[in-house]
């Protein structure tokens, strides 16, 4: 079914930034944590999938970019650490990227659209 990604043997950098920060929450192959689907309402118990499976495409780039920077504050936020400052802008950005290979075309296009969308004038809602 899925196309399971081997974080071991991809060697460019987004991927060793996932491996080194994200894939113990997020899993080896972006597949996230058992219950994620459960954990809805208090989503800081387990991280969901950003391997295209769950719900990651329906956020701007805005927002999965300062998600992926920040902590949690109380109560809400990213269960992830705060890595702001830690890495580059431009590290930051191949990152989601390369998230982003992970996705089926169909969920790229939406996201795509969805970025070009929001960054339009304002327009009917
Ligand atoms: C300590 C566990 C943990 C770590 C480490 C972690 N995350 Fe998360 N992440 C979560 C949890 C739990 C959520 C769900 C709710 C929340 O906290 O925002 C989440 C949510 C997300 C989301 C939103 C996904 C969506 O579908 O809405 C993105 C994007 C994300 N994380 C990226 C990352 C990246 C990239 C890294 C590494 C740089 C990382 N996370 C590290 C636990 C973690």
């Amino acid at each position: 079914m899925g196309y399971v990604w081997d974080t071991r043997r991809d060697s460019s950098q987004a991927a060793e930034l996932y491996a080194n920060e994200c894939a113990y929450c997020h899993g080896n192959a972006l597949e996230g944590q058992h219950g994620w689907r459960l954990a809805v309402f208090d989503s800081r118990t387990a991280a969901p999938p950003l391997d295209g499976t769950g719900h990651t495409s329906h956020h701007s780039d805005h927002m999965l970019l300062r998600t992926m920077r920040r902590a949690a504050r109380p109560g809400f936020g990213h269960a992830g650490p705060s890595l702001q400052g830690e890495y580059s802008e431009k590290e930051f950005r191949e990152l989601l990227e390369w998230i982003k290979s992970h996705w089926s075309e169909r969920e790229r296009r939406y996201q795509r659209d969805l970025n070009t969308w929001l960054s339009d004038e304002p327009g009917p809602r």
